[in-house]
Parts: C-alpha cells; structure tokens; sequence
C-alpha cells in the first residue's frame, strides 16, 4: 500500500534510491576491485535490502543498472549476434625463454630501440574472453569473442556476474568504453559447484574453464547468476576517445577507477629478464592462486610503440602469451597395479606410456578407488588424459572413448591382497576397499613402521624405505617397538649396511626416545588422526594416559573430533595389541615430557575479545593472528562496535580512521606486547 505521496516526499524517495546506488557501487568497488571491503556483510546486505525494499514500493525508480537488477531476465531461445567493430584478437605464445628472448629481439629490431622496453605483464587467465560494452557508463552489451568478428549476445548473463558493474564509477568514463577481459570460475567456487553437483547425482565439469564457459553461455540467467562467476579486465576495444592514457599499464588503472576489476598481479617490467622471472614466479605461485592461469602475457607497455609494431594476421606483434607447460597430456593405460598402503587400503596405480606432463615424465598416476574408475569407465588399454598440477600426485581425468581397442579390459578389485594372500573387503558405502590382514599383511607391516620413523614422525634419520623392506622381509621387525631391539650385529648383516652406518642408525634410534606426546600420538599411526589433530588432542589432554582412557564422547569435545575420528581413537586403545606395543616403546624409554590438559576456551585470557589488524606491521599477520588466537582472542578483518582492539602498523587505512570513529581501543606494536605479555602472565 502506498498511498498517496507528496511531489516532495517522492522525491526524497529518489534521491535515497539513488543514494543507496551510489553506495552500493562503491562498496561493490572496495570489495571485488580493491578487495579491502569497508563493511561487513551484512551491512551491505542492509542496505541492499532497503533498496529492494524502496523500489518494490516504487517500482516507476526502477533502472535496468540499479544493483537489484543483475537478474531478472526470462530465458532466450538462442543468443543473438554481436559484431564486434574492433576485432577481437588472439595472441601469439612463447613456449620457452628461448622464445621469448626472440620475441623480445623482434620488438627492439623493429622499434629500432636499443634500451629495454617496458611490459606490462599479466596472468593470462584461463576463462573465456568476453566484450562489455558501456555507454554513457552503463553497461548496454556483453558478448563472446566468437570467431573474433562476430560473437554471441549474453548481455543478460554477463549482467548477473557481481565483479561486472552495470554502471561505471565517476564521471571520468568515455562516453563509448569497451571493456575487454576474460570471465573465470575462481578454483573454490568450482570445487563447490562440483561438490554439489556429485551430492545432487549430476553431471560434474571436468574443469573451471569448462564451468565458465557452460555457465556463461547459458540460455536461462537465473542458471548463469547461481554460478560463481567472476571477471578481469585486461584491455578494451572500441572507445569515444583517442585513448585512455599513454601507455596500457596507466590504461588499466583507469579502468580500475571506473570499477572494473583488472589483476591484481599487473606489473610493469623493464627488460627480457624480468618478464622470465615474472613468469617464473607465476609459475611458482600458479597453484595458491584461486584462479586457474596458463600462462603469462606480456605487452609493450607505450601505446605510440604499440601501434607503431601494429598486427600479424589475426595477432598483435606487440604482445606474447608465455605459456607454462601443459597440465594435461594424453596417453595409453597400460595396467593396473594394487598398493597396500598403512591402514590396508587396496588402491589401485595406473600404469602409464611414460608422458611430458606439466613438464616432467608421469609413468603412473592414482586410480582413487573403484567408484572412481567405474565412474570414469576406464579400462585397461583406454588411451586417457592424465593430468599433473603443481606437486599433487598425477590423476586420469578422462577417457577417449573414440579411441578404446576392441580388446580394452575391465579393471577388477581383487578378491585377495596382492601382497599377503588375506581377503578384500569392500564395505557396503564406503568407497575405499582394504586387506583385512593387518599387522600381518607386511606391506601394512612395512607401510606403518616407514610412518613411524618418519621425519614428522618419531624423525629416525637413516631409516628409509628400502631398509624398512629388508627389516620387515627378514623377519627382524615386526611392529614399531621392535625397532629399538635392533642390535648392530643384525643391522651389520643387511645389504648396503657397514659398520658406521648401523651405529649411526643406532645413535638415531636413540635419539628419537626422546619426543612429544603429539609426535608420538602422529607416529602410531592411528586412522584420521594426522599431525594436526595429534596436536589438538596432546593440547587437550596433555598425558597419553588420559587419551587412553578418554570415552568417545570425552574425545568429542575436542574441537575438529567428530564422532567418526573420535571412534578411531577409542578403538585403536581398546586393542590389547596396540597397547602392548605403545607400552613396549615406553619401557624401551621412548619418552615425553607430559603436560596439564589445555584449559577450556572461556579460561583462556583473551577469550571473549575481538581484534582488527591494519597497516604495515613488523611481523607477518599470519604469526600475530595466531598468537593472538592462541590466547582465546578472535582476529576479524572488518572494524565494527563489536571490535575491542584494532592494532596499527604503519600506513594505516580506513580501519584506522573507522576505529578512531567508533571510539575502539587503538593499540600499536608496543602496545600489543605488551598486552600479549600480560596475557600470558595471568
Ligand atoms: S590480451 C589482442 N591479456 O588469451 C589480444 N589476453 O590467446 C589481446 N587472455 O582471447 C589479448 N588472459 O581470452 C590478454 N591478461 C590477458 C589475458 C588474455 C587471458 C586470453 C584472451 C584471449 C586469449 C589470446
């Protein structure tokens, strides 16, 4: 209902509408442009909804840029067509230094510089390119690139990506600016829309580049806008203006300042060198990003020289894509293989036709289970995509169906450990099938004792997995604790073992007596229970005795122990062999100094108090965050009435001033020690 206004009061209706807009935009822009959002969440949503709210009591204010409406379309029945005025390009690569280093040469020679030149330098994203097209700084157009001339029309699609802004920021925009830029699915969102999609029994996508494409190209919004879709630009096409400034790099940072978000890792380098060691430390860097990149894109940054070296063919001769090698190759499965690993998981190895992937020779790769491979209907003699990202271990993506012999096998769990003879058994549920031989079946024998002595573990030096083999097959050891029996007349009698290296294993042997409940708690070995949370319960409970004795529900309220974890843990004690083995370890005096439990979080000193760091501090955020919340303190990034602390580095930046505002307590280096010795000495 509502009523009948006054010109004036419609009035004031609008210019809050509008006000809300502007707000809304920008923090639109300090949180996808900047990535340093001012507000919490739900502030933002605040004022989201009180713009919802104003316009469904108004709905004559409404405009197709007001943030409410990203969605909205109904579904098409096919994309139109979008000519593009400015090509859209496509870029030359650089599949070594050497390459490089040549394409660099060729700029100089045909600039006729002898000084370095300056790049620009950016990831090159691994999305699908995309044109917006803004007029009067509102976004009228987006389209694919298509064939470079002619794209398709998926302005409604692009409109629901919530990095993308339908109105420009400031007033500095040229009248007519074409954005150009590469839509991405960021690697988390992918994750959590394949999740879902397994949970739900649909159709997974092989990777995030895939899902950008097939969610960008989508015929109803609605599906495009509950994607995770996000956007960087990385140049422009048609503008109303000569140019935007001088050279790309300055180029972008004004389209920053329009709202548009461009990667964060632009850089302008002087010289061949530093574009190889630009691409080098992307490499390094390539998997911690939330984005997948194949490479990196260098382009001479002075626009004058840029035209100057103009295009060949379809390629500009002012920029190269300098690409990692490839993550994915193909090849031939020649057999399966069956491990037995600690806990008596049979997984299953594929054999490969030796492969460059990723720039190394990949022979074999994991199978995961047999839910995996019958998924993924792969058999033996199928030639596969095997794929190889940073150090994770080589997986098969795929297979090519066209190309699977006639006499392709079927890949079968065996019904008998491969190693000790005892049964396979294959819970009802569970994907994962194990030897039911335990301790008995040596490959467990040998997996758990190389797990005990490793380096994270009891850290035996000199006690590798070829010796761990030789002990294991000669009889002399048959559990853990037999390791400390070891005499140097038995160690003297095995392959590739003199005099002096048995006694440094039996110096090593001795000094690894000497350890921590939690290293020790890691070392036997119990199912689910890794160095982290071998950690949390010597924290919790400070002796091995009341680890021992801990009910599953006492071992619940540990924080991280779930029912299942917690199951393990009570179940590995209640096994009269694995006690006696932990107490045979003790009486051959591997020892810890024990400890009072943990005391619950609301003794803890700083429990209960919030802290917002800001500016630059002489130590890394990570380490003061931690010792922080090691105390019970809880570390926010956003300043709001509930923050007791905000701690200021130098620089500080709108935290500060926001704190200064609020009233909140404001503490600098000096201040936090010595807050942080207090709180230890209470
Ligand atoms: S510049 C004249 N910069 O790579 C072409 N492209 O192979 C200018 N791409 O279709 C392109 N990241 O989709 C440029 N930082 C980046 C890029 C990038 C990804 C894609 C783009 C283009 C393809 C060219």
């Amino acid at each position: 209902m509502s009523g009948r206004h006054s010109q004036q009061e419609l009035e004031q209706v609008r210019q809050r509408i509008e006000a809300l807009r502007k707000l809304i935009n920008y923090h639109n822009y300090r949180y996808y442009v900047l990535d340093d959002p001012e507000i919490p969440d739900s502030e933002y949503d605040r004022l989201m909804r009180e713009l919802q709210a104003l316009e469904e009591a108004h709905p004559e204010f409404i405009t197709p840029d007001s943030p409410t409406q990203r969605v909205g379309a109904e579904p098409l029945k096919e994309f139109g067509e979008v000519r593009h005025k400015v090509p859209m390009l496509s870029l030359e690569n650089a599949f070594s230094d050497e390459e490089l280093r040549e394409f660099d040469a060729r700029v100089h020679k045909l600039l006729g510089v002898e000084a370095p030149i300056e790049y620009a330098a950016e990831p090159k994203l691994d999305g699908l390119a995309v044109s917006l097209k803004y007029e009067h700084g509102v976004l009228v157009q987006g389209a694919t690139r298509g064939d470079g001339y002619r794209g398709e029309d998926v302005t409604a699609n692009v409109r629901t990506i919530d990095s993308i802004p339908l109105r420009l920021l400031g007033e500095e925009w040229p009248e007519v600016l074409e954005v150009r830029g590469e839509v991405f699915m960021p690697k988390s969102g992918f994750e959590k829309l394949n999740r879902e999609a397994r949970r739900k029994g649909e159709k997974t996508f092989a990777n995030p580049r895939n899902a950008a494409a097939g969610s960008l190209r989508q015929l109803d919004p609605r599906v495009t806008a509950s994607r995770p879709l996000a956007f960087f630009a990385y140049g422009w096409g048609e503008l109303s203006v000569e140019r935007l400034a001088d050279t790309h790099s300055a180029s972008m940072l004004r389209l920053r300042d329009f709202g548009l978000p461009i990667s964060p890792e632009l850089k302008v380098l002087r010289g061949v060198e530093a574009c190889l060691a630009y691409h080098r430390e992307m490499q390094e860097r390539r998997d911690s990003l939330d984005y997948d990149i194949d490479g990196v894109v260098f382009k001479v940054d002075r626009l004058d020289w840029q035209e100057r070296l103009g295009y060949v063919s379809r390629a500009p001769r002012w920029a190269i894509a300098h690409k990692f090698p490839a993550e994915e190759a193909l090849t031939v499965l020649r057999d399966v293989e069956w491990q037995v690993g600690r806990t008596g998981a049979v997984t299953p190895v594929a054999r490969l036709e030796p492969v460059q992937v990723g720039g190394v020779t990949v022979k074999s790769a994991t199978l995961h289970n047999m839910d995996e491979i019958e998924k993924k209907d792969i058999r033996i003699g199928d030639t596969v995509y095997v794929r190889r990202a940073g150090d994770v271990i080589p997986e098969i993506v795929r297979v090519l169906l066209e190309r699977r012999p006639p006499n392709a096998r079927r890949i079968r769990l065996p019904k008998k450990c491969p190693v000790c003879g005892s049964d396979v058994i294959k819970p009802e549920g569970e994907a994962i099938a194990r030897c039911t031989g335990g301790l008995y079946c040596p490959a467990q024998r040998k997996e758990s004792i190389k797990h005990f002595a490793s380096r994270r573990a009891m850290d035996i030096e000199g006690l590798g997995d070829k010796l761990v083999e030789q002990l294991v097959d000669k009889g002399l050891v048959k559990d853990p604790a037999d390791l400390y029996g070891l005499t140097k007349e038995q160690l003297v009698g095995l392959e590739r073992m003199g005099e002096k290296s048995a006694q440094n294993l039996l110096d090593a042997l001795e000094r690894s007596k000497e350890t921590t409940l939690a290293r020790f708690l890691y070392a036997i070995g119990i199912r689910e229970v890794g160095e982290a949370t071998a950690q949390t319960l010597a924290r919790h409970f400070g002796s091995l005795e009341a680890i021992e004795n801990a009910s599953e529900e006492e071992l619940q309220q540990v924080p991280d122990i779930g029912p299942v974890v917690a199951a393990y843990i009570a179940g590995f004690f209640r096994q009269p062999h694995n006690r006696e083995v932990i107490e045979k370890l003790r009486k051959a005096g591997v020892r810890w100094p024990e400890g009072k439990p943990a005391p619950r979080p609301e003794e803890l000193p700083l429990h209960g108090k919030t802290f917002v760091l800001t500016g630059a501090l002489s130590r890394p955020r990570e380490e003061i965050k931690e010792e922080l919340q090691a105390l019970g303190a809880r570390v926010s990034g956003s300043v709001s009435k509930k923050t007791d602390y905000v701690v200021v580095g130098e620089h500080p930046g709108s935290k500060y001033d926001k704190a200064r505002a609020l009233g909140i307590t404001i503490l600098d280096e000096a201040g936090l020690r010595k807050l942080l010795e207090e709180a230890r000495g209470s």
